[in-house]
């Protein structure tokens, strides 16, 4: 089975968007899309940016472990919110610090505000520094508007229906980019 890692991107105390990410956790799992592994930027608590990793003399355990599942993931579903228009210096932080990790790496983007319109100022921005580090960012998207309102604590969504059908399309259109790198590669 394929592999696709769950990326929380805020570290932000008393984060909301994490429930989206515990959110697309549970589905792959019901659904057995993939083996999951949900990472929080907030468990790395890395510190702001010096240098690449492949350049750093004495890198933390913590980087290398990240390094080597982001490395080992088929495919990434990133969750993130929107600061200010554009995403966390949490996520940027992640992105700057890796470099082969993300290449031809499918990453679909979940984004997600608890504002009426989901997030939708990070799209441009995010994709632009992906699509430069060589990612492979998959064009359905996943805006996640009032995320108070549309997810609990535990990631189960107000409305489970309609919430599966957009999950299972925008997963649908990852996992075809996952297999078709994975074909590639045979
Ligand atoms: C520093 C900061 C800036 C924000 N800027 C925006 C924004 O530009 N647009 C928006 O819709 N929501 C904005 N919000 C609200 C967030 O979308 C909301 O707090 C959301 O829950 C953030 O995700 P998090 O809880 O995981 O940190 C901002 C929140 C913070 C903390």
């Amino acid at each position: 089975m394929q592999k696709i890692i769950v990326l929380s991107a805020s570290v932000r105390t008393g984060k909301k968007s994490n429930r989206v990410a515990l959110f697309f956790e549970q589905y792959i799992k019901k659904h057995q899309l993939a083996d999951v592994e949900l990472l929080d930027l907030e468990d790395y608590d890395f510190p702001i940016f010096h240098e690449r990793l492949r350049f750093l003399k004495n890198p933390s355990e913590k980087l290398i472990e990240f390094s080597a599942r982001i490395k080992a993931a088929d495919g990434i579903v990133l969750v993130t919110p929107e600061y200010n228009g554009g995403y966390p210096a949490s996520l940027k932080n992640a992105v700057d610090v890796l470099y082969d990790e993300w290449k031809r790496k499918p990453i679909a983007i979940s984004t997600v505000s608890d504002g009426p319109f989901g997030g939708n100022n990070v799209i441009t921005s995010i994709q632009y520094s992906l699509w430069k580090i060589g990612a492979l960012t998959v064009p359905a998207l996943f805006p996640v508007a009032r995320v108070m309102e549309n997810y609990d604590e535990h990631g189960v969504p107000a409305n489970e229906a309609f919430t599966g059908k957009l999950a299972h399309h925008f997963l649908e259109e990852l996992k075809w980019y996952m297999e078709a790198v994975a074909r590639m590669k045979n």
